[in-house]
């Protein structure tokens, strides 16, 4: 379907240096089972920030266990003893008038497991990881890779190392393609319109280095490190014990925008790519993997010359349902933005956290953060503003505080057409938390204030008067994720102040 796959297998086998051979297959995920706002690996129970293109078992649920997978009667991938979940931020598009689209996805994802190393191991129970830092906004490594043989010490930090276990692939299969994980940053649009006729394929290579010990860790990442050639090579200190290999391909058709004004960004507002990353669950069933990496010996990788492999004839139907918070989001297609109201973010300095991601707020006078919290009743903070103002609502409530819930929709989602250069009152006002990227402020004499800061200028002392979060109607959002999303930006302010 599209994947060169003897030039990938050439390109991986090229740039793990092997003389000798070791098995591999490469899983098909043809099917999506969802595109929606879920992590539960990162936001367990919750809605998740950004949105997720999510394959694998139809188990799969904001707050899923491996059993949850296991137990599911189906999977989107290609063989049945197999119910993992795997999950990635997928490719959009912005048009230049700020409305967003998912940039095709060409043949589901690939999940290939590498049998690298000395005395590999299957995955363990209930073990669960992800790869790759959402933040993260510049590559700090030389381009393009200098040769893995003169790798020096600063190449093999495991910062290094994770930086590099990500690819951008510019398709071209008329002539040569680039080796996997050639590009550790996303292409620019006018590249990848005039030299990428098959697309744009994402790659990300987990680590696969276990501590021996933990199915998972607080970071979700620490339990695990990258061999010292991302791909193989030797594991470091504590973390000696090699697991089979996951590396994961989605291919997306970036030529659909050929000459489309507009830029490329993943779903978490990252233009740049570095901020890519990937989430798996192990699902398989109990000793079946290590009978597969010692039995799926033919070297074409394909399922389908792996007699263990049982055939998946449900995969194309596999599907979840959504929370109820998120049935009404539009994965594919957001007027204003991106989904989840994500904020843009080029770097190259580190991202902002947004929304529910910030950290809570420790004592008055932080800078105030792109739509979050800041302060708790009474407070007097001042700092810089990055969240987007809304226009404000054309009446405050009589006791002279605003809701949330007074704030339009439609006046939310119209942020991306802010003007620049509005400047705001510095007198006192109250600060209301209206979505995860909105901040709208309000005069003590309850009228909004309606001239804001624009996004970067100081504020001076901004009295945080109230924030009132009560009498939340549903009908009053776009989507009932915002409502939820700012309930629990609410409750956790609650907990914060006590
Ligand atoms: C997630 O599921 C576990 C086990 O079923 C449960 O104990 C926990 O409360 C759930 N967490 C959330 C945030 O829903
Ligand atoms: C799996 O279960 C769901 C819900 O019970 C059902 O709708 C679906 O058809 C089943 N799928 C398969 C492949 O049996
Ligand atoms: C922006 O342009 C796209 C593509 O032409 C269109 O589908 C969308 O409706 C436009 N959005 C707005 C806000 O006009
Ligand atoms: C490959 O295909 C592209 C797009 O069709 C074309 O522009 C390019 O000239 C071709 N290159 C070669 C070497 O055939
Ligand atoms: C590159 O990213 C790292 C990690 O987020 C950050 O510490 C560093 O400051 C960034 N470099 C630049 C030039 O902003």
């Amino acid at each position: 379907m599209g994947f060169p796959t003897n030039l990938l297998l050439a390109n991986l086998v090229m740039l793990a240096g092997f003389a000798h051979s070791f098995n591999f297959w490469r899983l098909p995920c043809r099917n999506r089972i969802a595109a929606a706002r879920i992590d539960p690996i990162m936001a367990p129970g919750e809605t998740c920030d950004h949105m997720h293109t999510i394959f694998g078992s139809g188990g799969f649920s904001d707050n899923v266990t491996q059993d949850d997978l296991l137990d599911a009667n189906c999977t989107s991938c290609a063989v049945t003893q197999d119910k993992s979940a795997y999950w990635t931020p997928p490719l959009m598009f912005v048009y230049s008038n700020g409305s967003t689209t998912m940039v095709n996805q060409d043949g589901g994802m690939l999940a290939y497991y590498f049998v690298y190393g000395e005395d590999p191991q299957p995955f363990p129970e209930s073990f669960r990881m992800m790869a790759g830092d959402q933040f993260l906004r510049n590559f700090t490594g030389p381009v393009p890779d200098p040769p893995t043989s003169e790798w020096t010490d600063a190449d093999k930090t495991q910062f290094s190392l994770s930086q590099k276990a990500i690819g951008f692939n510019c398709l071209h299969y008329n002539t040569t393609n680039e080796d996997s994980l050639y590009r550790h940053t996303m292409p620019e649009k006018d590249f990848l319109d005039e030299n990428c006729w098959d697309g744009l394929r994402i790659e990300l290579m987990f680590p696969s280095c276990w501590n021996g010990v933990d199915v998972d860790s607080p970071d979700h990442k620490s339990h695990m490190a990258y061999p010292d050639l991302v791909k193989d090579g030797k594991c470091p200190e504590g973390f000696n014990t090699r697991l089979v290999s996951l590396f994961y391909e989605t291919k997306y058709d970036t030529q659909d925008f050929r000459g489309v004004e507009g830029q490329f960004v993943l779903s978490t507002g990252d233009p740049t790519g570095c901020g890519y990353h990937g989430d798996f669950i192990q699902g398989w069933e109990p000793d079946f993997l290590q009978e597969a990496m010692n039995g799926c010996t033919n070297p074409s990788g394909e399922v389908s010359d792996c007699p263990l492999f049982t055939d998946n004839a449900d995969a194309s139907t596999c599907q979840i349902a959504l929370p109820e918070a998120l049935v009404d989001e539009n994965p594919f297609f957001n007027l204003h933005g991106l989904l989840g109201d994500v904020p843009i973010q080029s770097g190259p300095e580190q991202a902002t956290p947004y929304g529910f991601l910030l950290p809570a707020p420790t004592s008055p006078g932080l800078p105030v953060p792109a739509g979050g919290i800041i302060g708790s009743l009474g407070d007097v903070v001042s700092g810089v503003v990055t969240g987007l103002a809304a226009p404000v609502p054309s009446e405050a409530p009589s006791d002279g505080r605003i809701q949330a819930a007074q704030v339009p929709s439609t006046t939310c989602a119209s942020k991306q057409a802010l003007p620049t250069g509005v400047s705001r009152d510095a007198d006192d006002c109250e600060v209301v938390i209206v979505r995860e990227t909105a901040v709208v402020e309000v005069g003590n004499d309850g009228v909004p204030i309606t001239t804001l800061a624009p996004v970067g200028s100081t504020t001076t002392s901004t009295k945080i008067v109230a924030m009132p979060m009560n009498n939340l109607k549903r009908e009053q959002f776009s989507t009932p994720g915002e409502m939820s999303s700012l309930r629990r930006m609410h409750n956790r302010h609650l907990h914060n102040r006590h």
